[in-house]
């Protein structure tokens, strides 16, 4: 969240699939001169993101929308960023690459699309060492107790694989943002199946 915070550059704040409002709240914090809408397709969501930025008054807006349809794009922009965190992996590829060039139209010059989410390791090897590389990560973050639910929800993803979960290659995905028009596409970060990621639009 705070490299995110870094990679922004100004100007209004959109983000998809904004959950309960963590990030939104720590983008807000850092940055007085923000605003922001945070969109989720989850009424419980919505209501937890109303409550959360609730101290930033009429600078954060919140609202329900559907990620894989089309009828919202046309009304979002010109901002400065649009950003989403675990929800991209949810469209399929045609639909990563249409929300792609749809978000470059939606951002102002110089705007960024910045995505964190799992992204697929290519090779079946790098998989299974991606997916104990998760289970690490939280098992040192939350102890056994954590990886023991975590293990329970068949939360590892690159260990269970859902059919609502359609991860492509951060290759891909950059060579995709290139394509639709992108400048700058970069990984910003990445650990354990999961990547900061995105591109710019050129001034
Ligand atoms: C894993 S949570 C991530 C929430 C938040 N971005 C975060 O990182 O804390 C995924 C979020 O995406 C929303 N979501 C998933 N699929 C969606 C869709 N097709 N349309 C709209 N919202 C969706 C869920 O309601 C949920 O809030």
């Amino acid at each position: 969240m705070d490299l995110i915070a870094a990679l922004l550059p100004g100007g209004p704040v959109v983000e998809l699939c904004c959950g309960g409002g963590d990030l939104a709240a720590r983008l807000l914090a850092s940055d007085p001169s923000l605003s922001y809408l945070g969109l989720d397709g989850s009424q419980v969501m919505l209501d937890a993101a109303r409550q959360r930025l609730a101290p930033f008054a009429d600078r954060a807006r919140v609202h329900g929308f559907r990620l894989e349809e089309g009828s919202w794009r046309a009304g979002v922009g010109p901002v400065g960023a649009v950003v989403s965190m675990l929800a991209v992996h949810h469209l399929d590829t045609a639909g990563k690459r249409r929300l792609f060039a749809d978000m470059l139209h939606a951002l102002a010059p110089g705007g960024a699309l910045l995505i964190y989410d799992l992204v697929l390791p290519s090779a079946p090897r790098a998989q299974a060492a991606i997916a104990q590389a998760w289970d690490d990560v939280v098992a040192q973050q939350g102890g056994e107790a954590a990886l023991r639910a975590f293990a329970e929800a068949r939360g590892n993803i690159y260990r269970f694989p859902d059919p609502v979960d359609m991860p492509d290659p951060l290759a891909d995905q950059l060579a995709w943002l290139r394509q639709a028009g992108y400048a700058n596409a970069d990984c910003f970060w990445q650990r354990a199946g999961h990547a900061l990621y995105g591109g710019y639009r050129a001034i």
